[in-house]
């Protein structure tokens, strides 16, 4: 027997428990070692029944995702034996679930007799995520017990459902409670003394029937939803294949797109994701054992449009939070904001109207700073000027507990020259979130130079109950995200003057994968914003004389176009909607100023854009490596994918770089340099990997 299935026997069940930590995934050596017990019990008179779980803390989480591409030692059994071994077994195998039963795991599930679950179990089939569709028989098994509808919404979305969503679509047939495996073994050993007839999934064909016009349906909601993936795609054809084929038919449909999808270079770029994302978390210097402060209490200072939404987050974790305000308007603004926000997502029916009170609840709006003084962490989110904040935190470290964290959400400003103005810089750190910030999934952690593991270590371990991943960074300009968004902006702006126009930027970079141009983002964020940074910088770091930069936003700003919230900016809007219409006044500008700056303008083809926009990143990215302000490439590809919408299944910026080569990356880099200059000056980093074959993959973190 595998060391990584136990059993033990309870008055005639077998009880198979798969024990392969942390999440019992289906790695080599796990299907024979259930194939063996399935043998062993089937030849045993006195054994009536098996019930297969996890040991730990869930049932199976799927094929084990770092295998797949990998051989296999000759002979090993694979998923797809051990399907075939469990339905076919003569004897009942009831499924008793805890934890999670995700992709493979639930397939295995599916191919049992019977499902139990209990409470706080959850079920999908997550496959799509990584740009594959379940392969071991879910697209062809869950549609003929949920029907087609429910089975091709979850697998199309990979969203999971909790164990009594379950029980209603017949995924489980009924939820247990104590001990699993005697739960499961009573439910085993009724069966047989019903003598109920084995109940297989694949010969189950009175559920298949789907209205007119359904599957159409799927394709228009995928081509909006899942633009640019394919894995969706492949998914709803399975589905259909299992409402029009026969079983066996679907199956092996299902094998050849399962195969293609697997092959793709969209599945291996998400598979690098789902691993960055689990990475992020690991910091060389400051292991898992380092002691981490509980945070039962927080504040944050500032209700504007940040400060609201960094106070959501904590509301909704159910985590009581303060918002400080100096004016009784401004809090007052501030509130009615975040009510109003919290009541539209009651409203569209994502959040129940009970749920909102209990995050209500937990706030409480104040003008009087001493309010801070029982928090565990103080955030601040006032405007951008050094001076206010340094005079802020030197009177937050004279109220808030001696321990308390003091975070600061600048997304400019130096963290250390903040925390120099306190008497505990080992407490002081940066929680740079991402507008809107009750949405945006990213938080940069900004290490200070004194900042101590305990603080990173606790402010790290907030993200999870915020719902955020967080990525740690060092102190420079910008941090990771919005130093690399520099020159990419730059280059967005650049190619206006040279010939294209904002919608021309903006469909280049959507149809690379982005949810979002250039443009159209600026007009969301506000122009004003960055207008407000860079007039202060031009009085802190003056840029160069002879460096090319562009005119154009200061512009538009002075005309007022601040964005959406003012009707125009890169675009024009209609009252009350978002959507982005080009504007003829926004062409005459940039053509009137090109001619102005003696530049010719041309047509630009989408490929150059790109290429312009995405070099920028790459270099500075690599920059940011090699100074040692990112720990890994994987960690700046989750910034970008979770911080700027770049397409999660192409993996992030540096992955993608990764994709197109070094030695090209590096060519690009220098033909622009000999045609343009110095910004296209390829980092260090680069020429080094490049020439010496390798890419940002070989390098180790920290
Ligand atoms: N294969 C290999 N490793 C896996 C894994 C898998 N399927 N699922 C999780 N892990 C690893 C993670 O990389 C992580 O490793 P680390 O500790 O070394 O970083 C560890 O397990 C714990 O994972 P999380 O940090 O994500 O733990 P959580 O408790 O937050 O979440 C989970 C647990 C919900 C199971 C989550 O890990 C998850 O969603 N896993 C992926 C599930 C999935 O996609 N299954 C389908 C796989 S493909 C498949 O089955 C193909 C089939 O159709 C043929």
């Amino acid at each position: 027997m595998s060391s990584l299935v136990r059993t033990t026997t309870q008055d005639g069940v077998v009880i198979i428990a798969v024990d392969n930590p942390p999440v019992n995934a289906l790695s080599i050596g796990v299907p024979d070692g259930i194939m063996d017990a399935l043998t062993a019990g089937a030849d045993d008179p006195a054994i009536g029944a098996f019930v297969l779980l996890g040991a730990g803390r869930t049932f199976i989480a799927g094929a084990d995702i770092r295998e797949f591409g990998r051989p296999r030692p000759p002979g090993a059994k694979t998923i797809f034996d051990l399907i075939a071994a469990l339905e076919a077994s003569p004897k009942p195998v009831v499924a008793a679930i805890h934890g999670t039963a995700l992709g493979g795991g639930l397939e295995v599930a599916l191919a049992c007799h019977w499902r139990v679950g209990v409470k706080g179990s959850q079920y999908g089939l997550p496959e799509v995520k990584l740009g594959i569709l379940p392969g071991a028989g879910g697209t062809q098994r869950l549609p003929r017990l949920t029907g087609v509808e429910a089975a091709a919404k979850l697998i199309v979305s990979g969203d999971f459902v909790p164990v009594d969503k379950a029980l209603a679509l017949g995924i489980v047939d009924a939820v247990v409670e104590g001990d699993l495996a005697e739960a499961g073994a009573a439910f085993a050993r009724q069966v047989v003394a019903e003598r109920r007839p084995l109940r297989r999934v694949r010969d189950m064909n009175d559920r298949l029937a789907v209205p007119d016009g359904f599957f159409e349906g799927m394709r228009k909601s995928i081509a909006r939803s899942g633009r640019g993936q394919v894995a969706p795609w492949r998914c709803i054809d399975c589905v259909e294949a299992a409402a029009t084929l026969p079983f066996d038919e679907g199956i092996r449909r299902e094998r050849a797109l399962f195969e293609e999808c697997l092959a793709s270079p969209q599945s291996k770029a998400l598979r690098h994701f789902f691993f960055a994302e689990r990475e992020v978390g690991k910091i060389p210097d400051v292991p898992k054992d380092t002691p981490v402060q509980a945070v039962a209490r927080a504040a944050i200072i500032g209700a504007g449009t940040m400060g609201g939404g960094i106070a959501m987050n904590f509301a909704s974790a159910g985590i009581p939070v303060t918002l400080v305000e100096t004016a009784a308007d401004a809090l007052e603004r501030g509130l009615a904001t975040i009510r109003a926000n919290y009541a539209r997502t009651v409203a569209s029916g994502r959040l129940p109207q009970a749920a909102m009170d209990k995050a209500m609840a937990q706030l409480t709006g104040t003008l009087d700073l001493a309010a801070v003084a029982d928090a565990d962490i103080v955030i601040e989110a006032v405007f951008e000027d050094m001076g206010v904040k340094k005079d802020l935190f030197a009177r937050l470290d004279a109220i808030a507990k001696p321990d308390a964290i003091l975070a600061t959400n600048t997304s400019t400003l130096d963290v250390d020259e903040i925390a120099s103005a306190t008497k505990r810089p080992e407490k002081v750190i940066g929680t740079h979130f991402f507008s809107p910030a009750n949405v945006m999934k990213l938080l940069e952690v900004v290490r200070g130079a004194r900042t101590d593991r305990t603080t990173i270590a606790s402010t790290m371990a907030l993200a999870k109950p915020l719902k955020k991943v967080a990525v740690l960074v060092g102190v420079c300009d910008g941090f990771v995200g919005n130093r690399m968004l520099a020159g990419y902006m730059r280059q967005a702006l650049f190619l206006l003057e040279e010939g294209a126009l904002p919608q021309d930027v903006d469909r280049a970079i959507q149809d690379f994968g982005f949810a979002m141009g250039p443009f159209a983002m600026m007009d969301l964020a506000g122009n004003d914003v960055e207008w407000r940074i860079r007039k202060h910088r031009e009085k802190t770091s003056p840029r160069p004389s002879n460096q090319r930069f562009s005119r154009l936003p200061d512009l538009i700003c002075e005309e007022g176009r601040f964005g959406q919230k003012t009707g125009a900016g890169w675009y024009r809007y209609e009252p009350g909607d978002r959507t982005p219409h080009p504007d003829p006044a926004i062409a005459a500008l940039i053509v009137e100023e090109a001619r102005a700056s003696g530049i010719t303008r041309r047509a630009i083809p989408a490929e150059e854009i790109v290429q312009r926009c995405l070099l920028p990143l790459i270099n500075e990215g690599a920059r940011i490596l090699d100074e040692g302000l990112a720990l890994r490439p994987g960690d700046i590809d989750v910034i970008w994918v979770y911080g700027y919408g770049f397409p999660s299944w192409k993996g992030g910026p540096m992955f993608h770089a990764d994709q197109i080569g070094l030695p090209e990356v590096l060519a690009q880099l220098r033909r622009l340099e000999a045609e343009q200059g110095s910004f296209w000056t390829p980092s260090p980093l680069i020429v080094r990997l490049a020439e010496s074959g390798q890419g940002f993959a070989s390098l180790k973190a920290g």
